[in-house]
Order: C-alpha cells, then structure tokens, then sequence
C-alpha cells in the first residue's frame, strides 16, 4: 500500500474539478483508434473470466467489458482455468485492496505459466480503482500483468488487447477521461436483466477525508442526457424494466437541459429530479432507481420527485456516515446530523412510504463515546430499513489517516457491533412490517427451488414465491406471508 500515497499525491492535481464544457471538448478531440472487429478476430483470445470487486460501479463496468468483448467473439466463462483472458475488476474503498489482489494474482501465476509452457495465450487484465490508483506499480509488482486500466479506460480494452497481442508487452492504461469513455461505449447493449444498471455520472468532488475514491476516479463528471436516453432506451429494448441511475455522486449529475416541458433549475441546467421526470417517460420503464446520493446534493426538486415521478421507488441510500456534528465536521462531509435528518423529514412528507438505507463509519480519527452516541441516537431517529457500517480503517494518502488521536481497535470492534445490532432490528422490524401487505414485485430470477422465482419489493428487499418462469421480466403483487433471514417469503396475490 505504501506506493499508493505516492500516487494519490498524483491524482490530487488531476482531480482539479475542470468546468464539463471543458473536459466534454477534451475528449471529443481525443477520439482514438479502434480496431475494426474483423481485424482483431484472428488474433484475440476468445474466452474471458471477469471478477468483479466492490460497488455497482464496478459491477456496471464488468458488464460493459463483457459486452465489448462480445462483439469481438469473446464468451464469459465462470472460471479463471476455462479463459485465454482473465479480468480482476478490482476495488479500492476496502482496506488491503492491494495486498487482496497481489494475493490473486499469485493464484494465477501456476496458471499463466502452464499455458505459456504449452505455447498459449493467458492474458492477465487488473482493471478497476486500485488499478488506476497503483498505476504502473501493478505491473512493476505482478510481470504476469499484461494489461492495467483505469476504470475511465475500459472502452479502449479490445485496442490494448490487440496491441498486446503484437506486442506482448506490458499495456498500461490509467486516463482520467470518463466523458471519453461514455462516448465511446456507446448504446448498444446485450440483452438486459429485467433490473439493469446504467452509469451516469462518474467520480467525487467531495473528499472526505476517509475516502479513496476522488483520488481513483477522478473529479465528478456527469453524462450527457442523450448518451443515457439512448443507452436507457436500448436497456428496455432488451427486457429491461427497472433501471438503477448509478454514479459515486449520482445527484451531483448535471447536464443542460433538454427538452420543454420539464422546468429547468434557474441556471438552465437540470439535475436528477429532472433527469428522473424526463427517463420516467420511456415506453416500458415501469422502475427507476438511483445510487448513491450525496446529503449535500439532495435539492428540492429532486425530493419533489418522490412525490411526483411514478416510477420512482420509493426507496433512498443515502449515506449519513456519522451522528456527530465533531465527526461529520472532521469527515469533511459538508453536512450536520440536524441537515441530514431535515432531509429525511422532507423526503418523509413528499413519499411517506420511504424507505431509507445509509452507510456509518465507526472509530473515526477523534470520535469520542458520545460522538458514537449521536451516531447512535440519529439511527434510533430515523430508523433505517437497512444500513451498512465500517470499522473507520486507514487509506494511506488521505488525511485522515495521518490523523494523531485514531480509536484503538477493540474499542471500534465494541462500537460496531453496538450499531450492528442497532441496524439488524431496525432492518427485521422493517421487514416484518410487510407481512399481510400485497407488495408489487419485479421478478428477476429462478429462486433456489424449482417453481419458485425471486423478484424485488418497491424498498429493494428480495421476495421469494412461488411463480411461472413467464412471470420473469413481469411486475406483479405479491402477498407477504414470511420472513427468512435476508428476504420476504410471498404468495403470488390473485390475478
Ligand atoms: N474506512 C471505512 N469505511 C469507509 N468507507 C469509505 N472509506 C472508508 C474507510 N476509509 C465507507 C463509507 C462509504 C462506503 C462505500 O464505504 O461509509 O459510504
Ligand atoms: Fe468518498 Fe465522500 Fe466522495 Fe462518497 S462523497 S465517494 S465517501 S469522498
């Protein structure tokens, strides 16, 4: 981890926030090359295995991987043993990301060598944010490295894999150009899952002081409304009925806006609530959904379009971090416990049914029993239908890891299991309160046992019943009659 700091110094500079106008015109100038597929056919390998680590971010990107790859023959195999080419779409946000995929690597190095004794390919790709914050230093440390791409360089996989091919040289690829990378993605899409994701905005501005990803994704940038209208609509177009908005800072996305008929914020631009109205006009699109949302950009006309948007869920992760004003103050997170839970009141009243989701760190640097408390007594206020929390664990190269007074371990461990258990009954009482309700259910898969389908209730808890493969894809109520441990048990209600 130490290399890290040297280059999270780096990204500091990079991730000077440009105006869009000007890093949109950057990219446009900066078209690249991009192999015909005819002409890459012969010599690419044609299995590839992608793990993915970490956030929906990540996940999205997997996919899109997987569909470039697509179009070049390539088939997605569920085993390192089976490709020619192996991804590890790797995270940083956890602590020893590094060392977690050095360990992997390790794993692949009998591999590699096998295939190259017998005179065949095994190309080995890191991808994600602890590539693009190790930068060449994963290729200094692992030589069964071919390939290291930022997560902003993902369109320009099938060229580094061709020039690889020539070459067979070590590529590196750790740009920071995400409107580059959306332009060159392009629409197309594979058939989708009834739930799709879809990226529309990329990277942080906020740098809080724990936080790795301003530094591995770059300064915020938001994608342009037609971009995500076409990918939205060929999404639906391939099956899809739910669509998850995702970005770092979702409601940080702007754009200027598009169409009459949606009013524009006073500048001319428009922000999520708006991009929510206009996508909830699809054809088809019975579900939209965003993540993960920022309490600093949480303005008006987006809680008003909990209210108003139909197909808007009515269900909300947003990150509070921490209960105490010290805390949150030292975070640099840019909002009180008192702005977060006027916003849970505002959100309240434009869709009393709400359900809310939240992330907490325990044991940040200076956090004292009764800032713990506060964090404590702002779960109790709110009560959440599901939160995450963490230990607060160090990133090398960001302030607060220098920070002198850090809370030993046991004390963290005490802390969080307290709120853990805290979050556990407010989630299962939540759940409960479903049972005898008729909730609408989007169903997405085969269940575990024959007959039976998994779907998602409005609040994002997964419901298992009873139901024909032709209800897959399809919304349909279901009434709740169970709990098991991490889902709802249901009835199909009568047509
Ligand atoms: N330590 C613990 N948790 C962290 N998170 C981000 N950075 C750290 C860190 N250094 C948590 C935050 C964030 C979530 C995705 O991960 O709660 O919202
Ligand atoms: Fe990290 Fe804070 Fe940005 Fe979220 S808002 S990605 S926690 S810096």
């Amino acid at each position: 981890m130490q290399r890290t700091s040297g280059h999270i110094g780096e990204r500091r500079r990079l991730a000077s926030p440009y105006p869009l106008g000007i890093v949109a015109a950057q990219a446009l100038r900066r078209r690249r090359f991009q192999p015909p597929p005819s002409q890459l056919a012969e010599i690419m390998a044609k299995s590839v295995y992608i793990r993915t680590y970490g956030c929906q971010m990540n996940a999205y990107d997997s996919a899109r991987m997987a569909e470039q790859l697509g179009l070049y023959d390539y088939r997605e195999v569920d085993e390192p043993e089976a490709a020619d080419l192996v991804i590890l779409n790797t995270c940083h946000i956890r602590e020893k990301a590094a060392e977690k995929l050095y360990s992997d690597l390790g794993r692949l190095r009998p591999l590699k060598r096998e295939r190259e004794e017998a005179g065949r390919d095994f190309v080995v790709a890191v991808a994600g944010c602890v590539a693009q914050a190790e930068g060449d230093g994963v290729a200094a440390r692992a030589d069964l490295v071919d390939l290291v791409i930022g997560p902003q360089a993902i369109h320009r996989l099938p060229e580094m894999l061709a020039r690889n091919a020539r070459a067979r040289g070590q590529e590196i690829d750790v740009d920071f150009a995400p409107v580059e990378k959306f332009d060159r993605l392009g629409p197309e899409r594979a058939p989708s899952a009834p739930s799709a994701f879809l990226t529309i905005q990329e990277g942080c501005d906020k740098f809080c002081t724990f936080c790795v990803v301003p530094y591995t994704r770059g300064a915020e940038v938001s994608r342009p409304i037609a971009a995500i209208e076409a990918e939205a609509r060929s999404l639906i177009e391939g099956g899809a009925r739910e669509i998850t908005l995702l970005g770092q800072n979702v409601n940080a996305w702007r754009a200027p806006a598009a169409t009459r008929g949606i009013r524009a914020n006073r500048d001319g631009s428009w922000g999520l609530g708006q991009l929510c109205r206009h996508l909830a006009r699809l054809d088809r699109l019975e579900r939209l959904r965003f993540t993960t949302s920022h309490p600093r950009d949480m303005d008006d006309d987006l809680i008003d379009a909990f209210a108003s948007v139909e197909v808007l869920m009515p269900f909300l992760h947003l990150p509070a971090q921490s209960g105490s004003d010290a805390v949150l103050a030292a975070m640099n997170r840019g909002h009180t416990s008192k702005h977060y839970l006027g916003l849970v009141a505002r959100l309240r009243a434009a869709r009393p049914d709400i359900a809310l989701s939240s992330d907490f760190i325990i044991g940040f640097p200076t956090e004292t029993v009764s800032d713990y408390r506060a964090t404590l007594g702002l779960v109790e206020e709110v009560g959440f239908a599901a939160a995450y929390s963490f230990k607060y664990s160090r990133r090398p190269g960001t302030p607060a890891a220098a920070a002198p007074k850090q809370v030993p371990e046991d004390e963290k461990d005490r802390r969080l299991a307290d709120l853990q258990s805290l979050i556990e009954r407010q989630r299962k009482a939540f759940n409960a309160r479903q049972i005898g309700r008729a909730l609408p259910v989007l169903f997405e898969k085969a269940g575990r046992h024959a007959g039976q389908l998994v779907g998602r209730s409005p609040y994002l808890q997964s419901v298992h019943a009873e139901a024909p493969d032709s209800m897959l894809g399809r919304i349909a109520p279901v009434t709740i009659v169970g709990l098991t441990p991490n889902a709802l048990a249901g009835r199909l209600a009568a047509a």
